[in-house]
């Protein structure tokens, strides 16, 4: 039994089909099974890690998907694996953590690093960069107003597909060819935010506008528009700082490891194209 956190995540939607298809049994995580909408081939197990009972949670479990908000959690969901006897855990990390960034979100990575490979099974690290996903914080302005806001100075990033996150995390959770390896995951080029916004541009066939911004009122969007708390803001940008000079580089791990190149941005772009659409009228 294969359990999932994050279930019903970007990263997680992705994953539980894909370890479904390759004919493991899964146990997936949320806080809402109402609200959840999980493959129906998995068993959907509802709790909150903040007031989790982990030893009932990680009962008969073989191998966990350690994937949270935060990755606070993650010291304690380790060593109770380890007790529940969990066999390998594998652990969704950031590139922050190679790079050596200083972000409190990349500190908290790199410490449940360190507390997945002490726990005791066999482990996994798998560092992805920024998801090609982000680009859904897109999806209202150009909704609205056919538009993309973006902060001044946004670094050229090489967005990953979480499809390919999934596809690794499922061979490092299916085989035992991965314990003890540690992936960086990105995507095949860096793209400016510019050509990002041309490129969606194409799939949606109508230009949208690209306008950049001072952080200020970016920061001011964030609250006023999505009502971010201060403290979300502050992190959004202390990690942007902290990974801005390291975005833009691209790791081969994704084609080395699935023997395919990465997906691209512009296949995102195309199979999410009608998001983007409903309701612009334009
Ligand atoms: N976005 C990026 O570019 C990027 C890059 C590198 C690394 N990362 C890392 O990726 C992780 C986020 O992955 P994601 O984007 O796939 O997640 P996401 O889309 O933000 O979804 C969050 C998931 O966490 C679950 N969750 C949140 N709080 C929970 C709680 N208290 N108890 C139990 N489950 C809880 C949610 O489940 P329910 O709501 O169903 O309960 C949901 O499945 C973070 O660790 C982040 O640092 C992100």
């Amino acid at each position: 039994m294969i359990f999932v956190l994050g279930a019903t995540g970007k990263v997680g939607r992705a994953l539980v089909p894909a370890l479904l298809d390759a004919g493991a049994a899964v146990r997936a995580l949320t806080r809402d099974p109402a609200k959840a909408r999980i493959d129906p081939r998995a068993d959907v197990v509802q709790a909150d890690l903040d007031t989790a009972d982990l030893p009932a949670l990680l009962d008969g479990v073989d191998r966990v998907f350690v994937l949270t908000q935060g990755a606070h959690h993650e010291p304690a969901v380790a060593q109770a694996a380890a007790r529940a006897g969990a066999t390998h855990l594998v652990k969704l990390s950031t590139t922050g953590v190679h790079f050596g960034q200083p972000d409190p979100i990349t500190l908290a990575h790199a410490e449940a690093e360190q507390a997945v490979r002490e726990a005791g099974p066999a482990w996994t690290i798998l560092r992805p960069g920024a998801f090609m996903d982000n680009r859904f914080a897109w999806l209202r302005t150009i909704r609205e107003e056919n538009a993309v806001y973006v902060p001044e100075g946004d670094p050229a990033s090489a967005l990953v597909h979480v499809r390919d996150i999934a596809a690794v995390a499922t061979l490092a959770l299916t085989t035992s060819a991965h314990e003890g390896a540690t992936y960086q995951l990105t995507g095949g080029e860096a793209l400016t935010t510019e050509r990002q916004v041309a490129i969606l541009s194409d799939a949606l066939g109508r230009e949208i506008e690209y306008v950049e911004e001072p952080e200020s009122a970016a920061r001011q969007r964030m609250t006023r528009m999505y009502g971010w708390p201060a403290e979300a803001v502050d992190g959004f940008f202390a990690l942007k700082r902290a990974s801005a000079d390291h975005e833009h580089v691209v790791f081969g791990t994704v084609e080395r490891l699935l023997g395919r190149p990465p997906l691209t941005f512009a296949g995102w772009a195309r199979e999410n194209a009608a998001a983007f659409t409903y309701p612009y009228r334009g």
